[in-house]
C-alpha cells in the first residue's frame, strides 16, 4: 500500500533508489580538528539503504561552529575524513549530500576548538540557551555584526565548502537555512537589524541565502544544491509575527534557481504554503510515519520524505518499513554522547544478516 515510498525518485541530479531520506542529525562525535572519525564512517555506511543520506550539520568555516564536536569541511583532513564516509556509502549503493550549517550566533564559545569569532547579521544575542561541552544548556555568546564586505566573504566560504564537499565525494550539498542558524538569522527581522543591502525590507533579508545558493550552484551545479527551511518554527529564538511575508518571496526566488530540492523541517501548515510558492522538488519531514508519508507523496505535495529519529535506532529503516516490521527505540541518553554506544551498535532486524554484518567488520 505504501509502495510509493520504495519507488526510485530524482531530485535534480540526485537519483535515489527509494523516496526515504535520512534527515540531517548532529551527533557530536567528530574527532580532533573537527575531522570525521571511523565511527562516523561506519554509522553512515550502516544507513546507506536510505534513498539519500543528508549528513549532520557541517561547518563551512571555523566561525561556523557553534556546538560541541560538530565536523567541518574547510580543512584537508576534514575532506579526507568525509571522503571515507562518502566512499563507504557509495560502496553500499547509497547517495549522500552534506548539510552545510553555519551556526552564526547560535554558539557557545567553549564548544569551539579555536579563537574564531562569533558572527551574525547584527550584534543581538540568541536568547535561547545552547548545550555546552557537557551537554548542559548555557547562554550563547554575543555576536559581532558582519560588515557588508564580510558578508560576501561568508558567501564565498559556502561556495568553497560546496567544492570541498564534492572533492570529498559527496553527491551534493544542502544549505541549512532553518532552525535559527546564520541564513535564518538574516531572514528574521528580529535578529537582522542591518541597514545595508542585507537588512530591512524582505528583498534585502532574503539576499544572503539567495546569494549563497547562487554561489554554491555556480561552484557545483544547481542540480546538486538543496536548502532547508522551517518558517513557522521558533527554535533558537526565531519568533516571527509574519513568516510567510519572508518565506514566500524566498521560496519564489529560490524556485528560479533550478535547485535539487527544498527540504522542510516540520510540515504543520507548510505543505500548502510551499505548494503555492515553490515550483520544484520537495522533501518533507517531521514526526512522520510511513502511511502519512506515502499519502503526502501520493498527493504530489512532496517527492521524497525524510526521517530523523527512526534512522538513529533503525539502520535498516527502509527494509523495516517495507516489511512493516517493528521499529527499535532511540537510546536517548546516548544521542549526543557515548561514541559507538547508541550510535553504531543498533542491530539490524534480521539476526542472520546481523551476524554477517559483524563478521564483515572484523
Ligand atoms: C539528534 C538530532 C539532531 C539533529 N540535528 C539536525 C541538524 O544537524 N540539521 C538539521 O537540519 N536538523 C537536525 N535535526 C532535525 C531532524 O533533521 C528532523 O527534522 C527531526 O528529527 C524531525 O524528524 P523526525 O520526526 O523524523 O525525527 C536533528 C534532530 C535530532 C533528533
Amino acid at each position: 500500500m505504501n509502495d510509493i515510498l520504495f519507488q526510485p525518485v530524482k531530485l535534480g541530479a540526485l537519483e535515489l533508489s527509494n523516496a526515504i531520506v535520512m534527515a540531517p542529525m548532529t551527533r557530536d562525535r567528530a574527532g580532533p580538528g573537527d575531522v570525521p572519525t571511523d565511527a562516523m564512517v561506519e554509522y553512515y555506511r550502516q544507513r546507506a539503504s536510505a534513498g539519500l543520506i543528508i549528513t549532520e550539520g557541517t561547518q563551512p568555516s571555523p566561525a561556523g561552529k557553534g556546538y560541541w564536536r560538530t565536523p567541518g569541511i574547510w580543512s584537508d583532513d576534514q575532506i579526507a575524513g568525509w571522503r571515507k564516509v562518502s566512499d563507504a556509502v557509495h560502496a553500499e549503493g547509497g547517495k549522500i549530500v552534506m548539510q552545510l550549517m553555519h551556526c552564526g550566533r547560535v554558539c557557545v564559545t567553549a564548544n569551539k576548538q579555536d579563537a574564531s569569532e562569533v558572527i551574525a547579521p547584527s550584534a543581538i544575542a540568541c536568547a535561547d540557551k545552547v548545550p555546552g561541552p557537557d551537554g548542559v544548556p548555557v547562554a550563547t555568546a554575543m555576536p559581532r555584526a558582519l560588515t557588508t564586505d564580510e558578508v560576501s566573504d561568508v558567501v564565498e566560504e559556502y561556495a568553497q565548502a560546496a567544492r570541498n564537499a564534492l572533492e570529498a565525494g559527496m553527491d551534493g550539498v544542502e544549505l541549512h537555512c532553518a532552525s535559527g542558524y546564520l541564513p535564518n538569522q538574516f531572514l528574521n527581522p528580529n535578529s537582522n537589524q542591518r541597514t545595508d543591502k542585507y537588512g530591512g525590507p524582505v528583498e534585502n533579508r532574503i539576499r544572503f541565502p539567495l546569494e549563497i545558493l547562487e554561489a554554491m550552484s555556480g561552484a557545483i551545479g544547481s542540480d546538486r544544491v538543496g536548502f532547508r527551511i522551517s518558517p513557522f518554527n521558533p527554535y533558537n529564538d526565531m519568533q516571527d509575527d509574519d513568516p510567510k511575508a519572508t518565506f514566500g518571496p524566498l521560496l519564489r526566488s529560490a524556485a528560479k534557481l533550478d535547485l535539487a530540492y527544498v527540504h522542510l523541517v516540520d510540515i504543520a501548515g507548510m505543505l500548502d504554503f510551499v505548494d503555492e510558492n515553490y515550483a520544484g522538488t520537495v522533501i518533507t519531514n517531521g514526526n512522520l510515519k510511513p502511511d502519512k508519508a506515502a499519502e503526502i507523496l501520493s498527493r504530489g505535495q512532496a517527492q521524497a520524505v525524510s526521517f530523523g529519529r527512526y534512522f538513529i535506532s533503525n539502520p535498516d529503516l527502509v527494509e523495516r518499513f517495507r516489511e512493516e516490521a517493528e521499529l527499535a527505540r532511540v537510546d536517548r541518553e546516548h544521542i549526543y554522547t557515548g561514541e559507538s554506544k547508541g550510535y553504531t551498535d543498533y542491530p539490524l532486524r534480521d539476526a542472520a544478516k546481523d551476524q554477517e554484518y559483524s563478521r564483515s567488520r572484523k
